[in-house]
């Protein structure tokens, strides 16, 4: 089943194109990688997939949807989560509140936190956290955190909105290798037990060629390749463009 199509878009900004005639499809479960230089595309692509910017021309659909049009709030119902490069999370809340605030706005109730519901959702927001190995730190202001659990506290919030495709934009951005490597896993694991599809970038082309099913490479706006990580890392395209030592 496809989740998502991307038909022909295009974007550019004052004249300068950033996405070219852009095509690809996600099919449920699939975890892809976008993978490109810098200014290659990638973040526009993501945020027009997500409402907070508008193709200049082409579609996109999640399902039978055509979401070119639609604002990020109709996009996140139809179940598309989203985390970023930053990791975006409230720092004076614990992290249980951050996911339960963000279990409540799922259900449209955000408002309730105001009035002290600290009880509200935080027996699934526990669970969601004992997924992502954060139970521990529950009550822990997101203030203190480290950088890499900020990120999984972040990953939790996405996964709150219970999602049918994760966008993640440089998900283990700022983060040391090791954690870079642990955080992948964990998202991995997790989308595969929940079925869940993926499509991230990422600029570590071990964690890419360890744990994409499919990889896209973009190289000023225009996909120049795609393919399985075999066929990608074989591609005399994608080694002249952007895999040099990476490959085999
Ligand atoms: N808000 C913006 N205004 C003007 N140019 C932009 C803006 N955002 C991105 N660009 C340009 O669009 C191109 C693609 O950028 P981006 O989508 O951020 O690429 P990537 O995420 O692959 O690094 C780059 O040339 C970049 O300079
Ligand atoms: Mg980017």
């Amino acid at each position: 089943m496809t989740i998502l199509r991307v038909e022909g878009i295009s974007k550019s900004y004052s004249g300068a194109l950033a996405l070219d005639n852009l095509s690809f499809e996600l099919q449920a479960g699939e975890i892809i990688a976008m993978i490109g230089p810098n200014g290659a595309g990638k973040t526009t692509c993501f945020n027009i997939l997500h409402g907070q910017l508008r193709a200049d021309s082409g579609q996109v659909f999640v399902g039978d949807a055509c979401t070119s049009r639609m604002d990020t709030p109709a996009i996140l119902r139809l179940g598309v989560g989203r985390t970023f490069q930053i990791a975006a999370t409230f720092h004076s809340f614990t992290v249980a509140e951050n996911v339960q605030m963000a279990l409540l706005a799922r259900r449209g109730l955000l408002w309730n936190l105001h009035s002290q519901a600290g009880d509200l959702c935080r027996k699934e927001a526990d669970q969601l956290l004992e997924q992502l190995g954060m139970l521990a730190h529950a009550a822990r202001a997101c203030s203190v955190l480290s950088y890499g659990d900020l990120k999984r506290v972040e990953l939790a919030m996405a996964l709150a909105g219970d999602p049918i495709l994760l966008l993640m934009d440089e998900p283990t951005a700022g983060m040391a290798p090791r954690e870079r490597l642990q955080l992948m896993a964990l998202v991995v694991r997790l989308a595969r037990e929940r079925k869940l599809s993926v499509l991230f970038t990422e600029h570590d082309m071990d964690i890419v060629f360890a744990h994409a099913d499919r990889i896209l490479l973009l190289e000023q706006g225009r996909l120049i390749c795609q393919g399985t990580p075999a066929m990608v890392r074989a591609d005399p395209r994608a080694q002249r463009a952007y895999l040099g030592d990476n490959r085999d």
